[in-house]
């Protein structure tokens, strides 16, 4: 048939209202070849430069060879390896196509129209999209001066209709971390009947030993869930695996939501054996660590202001002039995500592309000055 405006209008299906204006989720850039050809580094999704950790290819290969059977729908390998590691009952436990595939269920599970669903902005970028979706109203409470998360007007934000509140500990795009009085002083605020979200995606690298495991806190708090995924640290963002640890009902409402088959067993037996290699896991998030710390006092002494991160990326909040740095970074050679008249957020990655993103740096400082 030939489709002409007439058909189009008439044909097109009813979508629900919710979705309009729904931001697209925008993933960091790939890495086109730099000038000269040269390949650029992709700083710009928090993923990890390394290749898989020992053993965990060879899992995913046995794995692989049976992708013809649908994956283990209980994940019960899974299961088993988080319960022992982290000490959860296996009735704690959730997997979910990444943490942010269970970040929606929870909101399916909690909120619709009507119901207020509350985070600091900026934070993670899905956030809005997804309560957007549910058809929830979102309750996006500013940042402090610092770039801290301000738990008090979260409180005080908190209403009779408020169903979900996401905590981004540490904080995407800031890096910035909550400490464990300030975190436990704010629970103790919530009504038990609002679910706390801790989004801890980026909790191997924290060492602020005052910032707290939200695992230690969620174990007397039935209204806490927390998130972690296998995307960041463990190296899988492709294999799209995370996992939520909360109290029944939470947790048993998380299964009710799941796509059946979500995690392939590819992503299931991948992470186990990515649990199984926590020694090198350390070494590796170790020496992450010790280049964001080289590229945030570097940064420093450059003259920035780089809130601190406990997080794999730094946060320069550049305002107007963000799409030009990321223009000028990417003429030197790395992608870096930029938030247009806020700010860039740049990932930790091989060393030489840290180098030239602080070549990158400097250059703009000296341009701008
Ligand atoms: C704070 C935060 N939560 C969740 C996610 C989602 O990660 P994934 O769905 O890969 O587990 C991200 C990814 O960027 C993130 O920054």
């Amino acid at each position: 048939m030939t489709e002409n405006a007439e058909t189009t209008a008439r044909t097109v299906p009813r979508l629900r209202a919710a979705l309009d204006g729904v931001p697209t989720y925008r993933p960091g850039r790939p890495a086109a070849a730099g000038p000269g050809g040269r390949l650029a580094y992709k700083l710009s999704s928090n993923e990890n430069p390394y290749p898989p950790l020992p053993g965990v290819l060879e899992a995913a290969t046995a794995a692989a060879g049976s992708f013809n059977r649908y994956p283990d729908m209980a994940c019960a390998g899974l299961f088993e390896a988080l319960a022992e590691r982290f000490e959860v009952p296996l009735t704690h436990l959730a997997t979910g196509t990444g943490s942010v595939g269970i970040a929606q269920q929870l909101l399916q599970s909690t909120a619709g129209p009507g119901d207020e669903v509350i985070y600091a902005w900026r934070s993670f970028e899905a956030y809005p999209i997804i309560t957007q979706i549910a058809g929830a109203t979102a309750v996006q409470v500013p940042l402090t001066e610092g770039e801290d998360h301000d738990l008090d007007a979260m409180a005080a934000a908190i209403t009779d209709r408020t169903r979900l509140i996401f905590v981004c500990n540490p904080n995407n795009p800031t890096g910035t971390a909550i400490r464990r009085a300030e975190l436990e002083r704010f629970l103790d605020r919530v009504p038990d009947e609002v679910l706390v979200v801790l989004d801890e995606a980026y909790r191997e690298f924290v060492r602020d030993e005052q910032v707290p495991d939200g695992i230690e806190l969620y174990r007397d708090r039935p209204n806490v869930c927390v998130l972690r995924t296998f995307s960041k640290a463990y190296g899988l963002a492709g294999l799209r695996v995370g996992f939520a640890v909360a109290h029944e009902p939470v947790a048993a409402a998380l299964r009710k939501t799941a796509v059946p088959f979500g995690v392939s067993q590819i992503a299931q037996d991948a992470a186990v054996a990515s649990l199984r290699s926590e020694d090198a896991l350390a070494e590796r998030v170790a020496s992450l660590v010790e280049e964001r710390n080289r590229v945030r006092a570097e940064l420093l002494d450059q003259g920035w202001t780089v809130p601190e991160t406990q997080a794999n990326f730094v946060w320069l909040r550049l305002g107007e002039r963000t799409l030009d740095f990321a223009a000028a970074a990417e003429r030197a050679g790395v992608v870096v995500r930029p938030f247009p008249g806020e700010g860039v957020r740049v990932t930790i990655g091989e060393t030489e592309g840290n180098d030239l993103f602080l070549k990158a740096t400097a250059e703009f400082r000296q341009n701008a000055g």
